[in-house]
């Protein structure tokens, strides 16, 4: 039995298990913003990562993937339904993300998330040292610290939440909101990515269960056996590996693979690139209704710009996002077929995820990245196109309602709702002077560098260090 000193859990690990129509079985790179930032942390750290490999009733023995010792956990076709699809997704995802889309509250969803939680729980108890550090990452897991916490008091645990938490009249919603609290605050340091996230978590606290709280501290009073504890609740905006992703634009590869994207589509004045995960919280419609309405004024001439949209396939069985498919697939054939040419598409659609190399790519091939997020816990799409432009050129259009906005302060700032000013953000993009875009780009690199994911992920570690090392002098 293997026992690990550093344990991470999310629920899906950084690859996927993938079988093609003719039963064959490989492995492929998980989409998302939390693997993107946990897969180079993970690479360096001695630990085992703990987690689902993407396919129902799977039982594998734990390996090695590419430096990174996996630990996979079984999911039945009955957790997807129930736990994945239904409550983390069709639930938690649109609640946190303000409700965006409506979520479904069903009693038989929330007994399978109690369950999973439950079993991952047991799962990270298996495998953790005495003493071991455990970080629980992200809203499937929020049952996850208090059942860690009393099977294994020994344990430091942290949690981090990677997508918004909503305001107190949203939350509250939640059937099973005073679980999903108690849940959270089994661990030591609870981690948001922006202020406001924090701010509602604490509020939270104090609503539902009467709490002292004087941020970043939340009081648990003492509660049967269990001794009276401190708890960190703060901000620590996720990133990615700058360095990495730079070398990999920089790489004559990627420039020429650039270079022929430009050609290949026709050497258009104007590139201009979305790049998300298929989810209705990403505003890939209200991108093509701006870019729809500037064809039709005239205000923009297929000859001239092009827009290429990677839609990556995310939750395909969830209806949300069939509907979702649906429209935008609408959408993308009306605009084709009303301002494309023979030899000028208005729109590229993709709806493929690409290797990283393809990314930095296209990243490099786009004066204008289009980020029009309805809500986005950070979105680290912004922070990847930065990093890319080592040329310090192109420009960033970005929603407020993204944490990326809290940093990235000379982007194009938005708000994706009101779709004359997202027009007029496109037209001045595609007209900034060269001066401007440098000048721009500049100050967002620099931020960029400055908190890269290692501060992150090593911020985050200290502040958990530090919290028990209190704990313990306390007690
Ligand atoms: C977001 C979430 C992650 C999730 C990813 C992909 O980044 O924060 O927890 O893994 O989306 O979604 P999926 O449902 O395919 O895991």
């Amino acid at each position: 039995d293997e026992r690990y000193d550093f344990v991470v859990a999310s629920n899906r690990l950084p690859v996927d298990r993938v079988v093609d129509d003719t039963g064959a079985s490989s492995w492929r790179p998980s989409p998302g913003g939390l693997v993107t930032a946990l897969e180079p942390i993970m690479r360096e750290a001695d630990g085992a990562w703990v987690g689902w490999v993407g396919q129902p009733d799977l039982e594998l023995e734990p390996f090695d993937w590419d430096g990174i010792r996996i630990v996979p956990l079984k999911l039945t076709e009955h957790d997807l339904e129930n736990y994945y699809e239904g409550f983390a997704n069709d639930t938690l995802w649109p609640l946190y993300h303000d409700v965006i889309a409506p979520p479904s509250y069903h009693r038989v969803w929330w007994d399978s998330y109690v369950s999973v939680n439950q079993r991952f729980a047991n799962a990270i108890a298996a495998v953790s040292a005495p003493d071991a550090t455990v970080w629980v990452q992200d809203y499937q897991l929020q049952l996850v610290p208090r059942m860690l916490r009393q099977a294994r008091p020994d344990l430091t645990i942290g949690f981090f939440n990677h997508i918004p938490f909503p305001a107190y009249g949203i939350f509250s919603q939640l059937p099973w909101r005073a679980q999903i609290i108690e849940g959270l605050l089994g661990a030591d340091v609870i981690g948001f990515q922006r202020v406001a996230d924090a701010g509602n978590f604490s509020r939270a606290v104090r609503r539902l269960l009467g709490y002292a709280t004087k941020s970043p501290v939340i009081e648990v009073p003492s509660h049967g056996r269990a001794p009276a504890r401190r708890v960190i609740a703060k901000p620590f905006p996720i990133s990615i590996d700058v360095d990495t992703f730079e070398r990999l634009a920089r790489s004559p590869e990627v420039q020429a693979r650039a270079a022929q994207i430009r050609h290949d589509l026709g050497d258009p004045k104007t590139i201009m690139l979305g790049v998300d995960r298929l989810d209705y919280t990403k505003g890939i419609g209200h991108r093509l209704k701006a870019y729809g309405e500037l064809l039709h004024e005239g205000r923009l001439k297929v000859e001239d710009v092009t827009l290429v949209q990677v839609a990556s396939p995310s939750r395909e069985r969830v209806e949300t996002y069939r509907q979702l498919r649906d429209e935008i697939e609408q959408t993308v054939g009306r605009i084709n077929g009303d301002y494309g040419t023979i030899s000028h598409q208005a729109v590229s659609y993709l709806h493929h995820g690409f290797p990283r190399e393809e990314m930095a790519a296209l990243y490099l091939a786009a004066d204008v990245m289009l980020v029009t997020a309805l809500r986005d816990g950070m979105n680290l799409v912004a922070k990847e196109y930065v990093a890319a432009r080592f040329d310090d050129d192109g420009v960033l259009v970005l929603s407020e309602f993204t944490g990326a906005s809290d940093e990235l302060r000379t982007a194009l700032l938005i708000n994706p709702h009101d779709i004359e000013g997202v027009k007029d953000a496109i037209m001045r993009a595609i007209e900034m002077p060269r001066a401007e875009r440098v000048k721009r780009m500049r100050a967002m690199r620099k931020r960029v560098r400055e908190n890269d994911v290692n501060r992150w992920s090593e911020g985050f570690l200290r502040t958990l260090a530090e919290a028990r090392r209190r704990s313990g002098e306390r007690s």
